[in-house]
């Protein structure tokens, strides 16, 4: 089989487009040895005007956050009829949205924390106040659309009403809605999960131990040694199991597509081996170093032999049927 001609596409206006410039580049030197020849693209205004200028077979978006990976670039693929790797438009926008993801979690019987929302405009000390009423003091407050951490606290229980009001106001000004969770106290764990044809494969799980900070912060993801990862996590093979488990079940209450990284809480005050669902992450970091590529290498798949399969699998999918046109009556 020949190679594909690859689009990877990065960046975007985005706290996070330095972060997905290196999983792209990353992702186009694994094409490059599985015998496909990609080029980097930039996501901006003119992205639409020179994709279809060009003959790519295929587009790979390596995209975080708002429009590359919440389903804006995914609807501009499916205008041009270019395959893509990855989730369709509505599962990206649903994942990319955490409180509306929660609903589909909760129709399909997953356990996520107790939650509450607070708006842009709402009174915040009154909203502070309701919010620990209904969830309670220890929460977790996050912007909706966020992601890595940004603009993300964690409230203690016995801190002041004050640091909470001052949590909203940060993750409000990313976000005009804030998700309140409440804070689960347990180990931080992520597992990858690959589509295949008859059901999707979870990779092993991966702890996440937290160095320059005491939880998974935006400096501890990022900042040289800022945190450790064991894959497989070190957890009893039962614990494992129900997080790879959850992580297909929450991937398939998205109806997600290709590749996804659910992320969880293990444990909390009363029991160490409860698994809660935080989120699932459409497009994740796929810097060769990254959780996902280094969990599929324990699964057995090396990194360009991830990216091939990805790439192969999106552009053999069967294209969008094309509606007989009625004629007008
Ligand atoms: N309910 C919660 N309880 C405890 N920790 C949480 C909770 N929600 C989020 N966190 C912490 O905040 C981090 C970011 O939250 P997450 O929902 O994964 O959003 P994102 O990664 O998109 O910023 C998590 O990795 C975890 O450390
Ligand atoms: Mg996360």
């Amino acid at each position: 089989v020949t190679g594909l001609r690859v689009a990877v596409i990065a960046g975007g206006a985005s706290t996070e487009a330095n972060v997905s410039r290196a999983s792209a580049s990353a992702v186009c030197e694994a094409l490059g040895r599985a015998g496909h020849r990609s080029e980097l693209l930039e996501l901006e205004p003119r992205l639409g005007a020179r994709l279809a200028e060009s003959s790519f077979d295929l587009v790979f978006p390596v995209t975080h956050g708002p429009v590359g990976e919440d389903g804006c670039l995914q609807g501009l693929l499916e205008v041009l009829e270019l395959p893509y790797v990855g989730s369709g438009v509505l599962a990206s926008a649903l994942a990319a949205s955490k409180p509306h993801a929660k609903v589909f979690f909760r129709r399909a019987g997953l356990p996520v924390p107790e939650e509450a929302l607070v708006r842009r405009g709402d009174d915040l000390g009154r909203a502070a106040r309701s919010v620990r009423a209904a969830i309670g003091s220890g929460v977790v407050v996050k912007p909706a659309s966020g992601g890595s951490a940004i603009a993300t606290s964690r409230v203690a229980a016995d801190a002041d009403e004050a640091v909470l009001i001052a949590a909203l106001e940060a993750a409000l000004t990313v976000d005009s809605v804030t998700l309140v969770e409440r804070l689960v106290t347990g180990r931080e764990v992520t597992c990858g999960v690959l589509d295949d044809d008859e059901a999707p494969i979870a990779f092993p799980p991966t702890l996440i131990l937290s160095k320059s900070s005491d939880w998974y912060d935006f400096a501890s993801r990022y900042a040289v040694g800022g945190s450790e990862h064991r894959c497989p996590a070190p957890l009893p093979a039962s614990v494992n199991a129900r997080v790879q488990e959850l992580a297909v079940a929450a991937f398939r209450a998205l109806d997600c597509r290709d590749l996804a990284r659910v992320d969880f809480v293990v444990g909390d005050a009363s029991d160490d081996t409860r698994v809660t669902l935080l989120e699932v992450n459409t497009l994740p970091g796929m810097t060769a170093t990254s959780l996902y590529p280094e969990a599929a290498g324990f699964a057995g798949f090396d990194f360009p032999t991830l990216c091939d399969r990805l790439a192969r699998r999106a552009h053999a999918r069967p294209k969008r049927a094309r509606p007989v046109e009625m004629p007008m009556p």
